[in-house]
This record gives C-alpha cells, sequence and structure tokens, in this order.
C-alpha cells in the first residue's frame, strides 16, 4: 500500500482494515479540485521558498501531466491507494519522481486538503443545480404565460376554495423554487472560505499564506480559524438542507401534476416522452418523472439527517467520522441532476385542459366567500355576512344548483341586503379580477408578478 503514513507501522493494515479505509470509489470525484489544491500549494511552497522555481515549473508540468492522465482515465486509483489524495500523490511521485513530488506535501495534511476539495466541488455542484433549478422555473413561467387567463378552482385541503388563475397558481411554484436559488447563492457566501493551510488542525509553521491559496482556488479568503477549518462541516449540512428543500418544492409540483393527469382531475396530460407505459395494461400512461421526484425527496431528506447524525458530538478537531460527509451530499447532487432536467421537461409539455378546469372552477361553490365580501360592501358586518352566504350554500345545495342560479327571491329570503346586484360577483372572471390587491389572483396582478419574478431571476 502505498501509504501516507507508513513511518512509524511495522506492518500494513490488514485487509478489512483497508477495505473499511478505502474511499476513492466515492471520493475520486474530488480528483480535479484535489489537483487545483496541490496546484496552488506548489506556488505558496515556492513563494515560501520551499520549492525552487524550477521545482514549481517541474511540480506543475507533473500536476499538468497527471491530471491529463485522470481526465483520460489512464491514471486511476487502486485498491491500495487509501483515498483520492493517496492516490493522487502517487501518481504526481509517479511522473515527478519521489525527490520532488515528495515535496508536496510539506504544511498541508489531509484534512485541511479534504474540508477545501469538498467545498470546491459542493461549490460547482450547487451551481449546476441552481441553473437546473432556473429552467424548471423557465419552464413554469412559460406556462404561466400561455395561460395568463385560464382560471382553475384554487383548492385548500384540497377541497375547491376560491377560483384562481393557473398562471397564479404555477408562479406560487416558481416562487419557492426561486427562493431555493437565492438560498443556494445566500449559501455560498458563507461556504466560500478555504481550509487550505489549516494543516492538520494547528495550522502551518513554514510561512505558506492561506490567503493566496484561496485566491488561487477562487475562495472569497482563507477561514478565521484553522480548528473550525478542519473540523466543521455546516456548510455541507447547509447544503443539504438546501437541496432536500428543493427536493420537497419539486415533489409538491410532482405530486399535483400526479393529481392533475388522473381520470377524474382531467386538467392535464403528459407529453409521451415524459410518461411511461405499462408492460401488462396497454392504456396505461403513468407519471413516473413525477413520481421518482417525489421519491427522491424523501431520499435527499434522508441525507441531511444523516448527515447531522454524524456531524453531531464530534470533539474537535478532525475525526475519521467525517469521511462520511462526502457521499450524502454527492447522492443528492446527483439525484438532483437527474431530476431537473426531467421536471423541466414534463412542465414544459405538459398540455392543460383550461376549458375542464374553467368548468370546475366554479364547482364547490367557490364563490361563496364572494358573496360574502360583496355584502361587507354593502355595510352588513361581516359575521352576518359569512352566515348568509353560508345559507345561500345550504339553499343551493339542497336544489342542487350553483350560487347563480338561485332566484332573487331566494336570494332577498335569506338576506334582504341580496339585491340582484350581487350577481355581478357570481363569476368566476369577476371574483379573479376582484382579487386585485398586491399578490393576488387579478390578471393584471399575477402579470406583474411574473415580471418581478423573472427580473429577480436575472439579477443572479
Ligand atoms: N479521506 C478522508 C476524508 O474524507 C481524509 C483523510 C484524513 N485522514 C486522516 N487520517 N486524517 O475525510
Amino acid at each position: 500500500m502505498s501509504s501516507l503514513w507508513g513511518g512509524r507501522f511495522a506492518s500494513g493494515p490488514a485487509d478489512a482494515m483497508a477495505a473499511l479505509s478505502a474511499s476513492t470509489h466515492f471520493d475520486w470525484r474530488l480528483a480535479k479540485h484535489d489537483i487545483a489544491g496541490s496546484r496552488a500549494h506548489a506556488r505558496v511552497l515556492n513563494r515560501a521558498g520551499l520549492l525552487t522555481d524550477d521545482e514549481l515549473e517541474g511540480m506543475l508540468k507533473a500536476l499538468d501531466a497527471l491530471e491529463a492522465d485522470v481526465v483520460s482515465g489512464a491514471f486511476t486509483p487502486t485498491i491500495a491507494d487509501e483515498d483520492v489524495h493517496t492516490a493522487l500523490e502517487r501518481g504526481l511521485i509517479e511522473r515527478a519522481g519521489a525527490g520532488l513530488g515528495g515535496k508536496l506535501r510539506a504544511g498541508r495534511s489531509r484534512n485541511d486538503q479534504v474540508a477545501t476539495l469538498f467545498r470546491m466541488w459542493l461549490r460547482d455542484a450547487a451551481r449546476r443545480v441552481a441553473d437546473g433549478t432556473l429552467d424548471v422555473i423557465d419552464a413554469l413561467v412559460a406556462q404561466a404565460t400561455t395561460h395568463s387567463t385560464a382560471v382553475m378552482p384554487g383548492r385548500t385541503h384540497l377541497q375547491h376554495a376560491q377560483p384562481v388563475l393557473l398562471a397564479h397558481h404555477l408562479l406560487a411554484h416558481a416562487q419557492s423554487l426561486t427562493r431555493d436559488i437565492e438560498r443556494i447563492r445566500d449559501w455560498d457566501a458563507r461556504a466560500a472560505l478555504s481550509p487550505y493551510g489549516s494543516g492538520a488542525l494547528a495550522g502551518s509553521s513554514l510561512g505558506l499564506d492561506p490567503a493566496a491559496v484561496a485566491a488561487d482556488l477562487g475562495f472569497d479568503g482563507p477561514v478565521e480559524n484553522s480548528i473550525d477549518g478542519t473540523a466543521s462541516r455546516d456548510f455541507a449540512a447547509e447544503i443539504a438542507f438546501v437541496l432536500a428543500m428543493l427536493g420537497v418544492n419539486l415533489s409538491r409540483v410532482a405530486e399535483e401534476t400526479i393529481i392533475w393527469t388522473t381520470a377524474e382531475f382531467s386538467y392535464a396530460v403528459l407529453d409521451d416522452a415524459w410518461a411511461t407505459g405499462s408492460s401488462i395494461m396497454p392504456q396505461k400512461k403513468n407519471p413516473d418523472v413525477a413520481e421518482l421526484t417525489r421519491g427522491k425527496s424523501g431520499r435527499l431528506i434522508g441525507n441531511l439527517t444523516g448527515l447531522l447524525a454524524t456531524l453531531k458530538a464530534q470533539p474537535l478537531a478532525y475525526n475519521r467520522d467525517l469521511q462520511e460527509d462526502k457521499e450524502p451530499l454527492f447522492d443528492s447532487v446527483e439525484q438532483l441532476e437527474l431530476l431537473l432536467p426531467a421536471i423541466a421537461g414534463m412542465i414544459a409539455t405538459l398540455t392543460f385542459d383550461t376549458d375542464r378546469m374553467a368548468e370546475l372552477a366554479p364547482q364547490g361553490f367557490t364563490l361563496a366567500t364572494d358573496i360574502a365580501e360583496w355584502l361587507v360592501r354593502e355595510g352588513v358586518p361581516f359575521r352576518i355576512a359569512h352566515e348568509a352566504a353560508g345559507a345561500c350554500v345550504r339553499t343551493a345545495e339542497s336544489r342542487g344548483v350553483g350560487l347563480d342560479e338561485l332566484t332573487d327571491d331566494e336570494f332577498t329570503a335569506i338576506d334582504p341586503h341580496l339585491t340582484p346586484r350581487v350577481r355581478d360577483v357570481l363569476t368566476v372572471t369577476g371574483s379573479i379580477a376582484s382579487r386585485d390587491a398586491y399578490g393576488g389572483t387579478a390578471p393584471d396582478r399575477v402579470a406583474e408578478q411574473r415580471d418581478r419574478l423573472v427580473a429577480r431571476l436575472t439579477e443572479h
């Protein structure tokens, strides 16, 4: 085993020890970031007078060659390499010779290395996730624009509540997904500090400049505290939460798509490219994209809670437990990179049956609140107005008709204030147009909301 720590040991590790310890099957993903970190480290060693200019040049050449071989697949870890850092040091020494290659490790530890590389990998991954989320938002906004005046029954408790614009509903999902993108941005500002130079925990005695490495690797600066830099993983837990929240928000879009495409609802039809069939039932068209989204959102929550449990009560500074930090995050990112383009495609190609949604919009007495609020505008106290509107529902329900089908006499019998003018608010479009305060469902307000959202997204 080409170990980084053999000196004080008389024997190599037992097979089961090595098998437990090995992490290259997942941390190999950090190889490119590890090599970038090595370049930056070589430069500060040079600046500190620990590598001559010639040695630096030779080191950088060897790192370039190593990177090319990593990218092409010519260099891969072996079962003897404990982790990505061990494997890449072996690769460097194979290319630069032990004399030069062996100098790179001065003043750094795998503890500060891995904490830095993981931040770098996550910052790149979070940017990709944000881009994928933006595509989902774009699909929602495009549908909202296409259907700018289509109406639907808005629901609470899944029961018909009040009519709303389909665009208003779709943009509600876009709002929460936009916050997910903003959360990624907020997180990045905190994650943008480099632990490189923290060493094993106490910092470096070799005159290396952590700020120079940080700048070289695209960080805003170095961490304040070398113990914290090597021991903390709240940057990982925080982005795991953001990704889980994104999964949960996507699961709500997914759940509604599943419901909307049932025979009972028939609000929408899935495009063939984003649905699957059944091996036995020839008629089936299943919403698997949405179901996998719903399912995987549970997995993302699991990745968050698993990581928090791993971190809980670990004494400072580095403990090997921390090696367990990477797989949950790699998995959450991998799952989202599969999900996001599929959800975007599914939403972009949904065909809405807006006639059916319009037909259902007033059903279930969704205009009852409009009667009560109309009475309030006529000077009736809301408590009495609410009772009167409820009585209208009771009468209409017992006759099996809609609220707009009550007779003038029926209205006045319920409350003398209920003159025929109440019929003005007993249409879906009238009800929707009347909700024209900021953030409401009136068409102009929804169009403004969409424009503000698009503007907010282009700021990013
Ligand atoms: N592979 C380890 C990790 O992912 C880094 C190695 C630190 N090992 C050590 N014995 N200090 O956390």
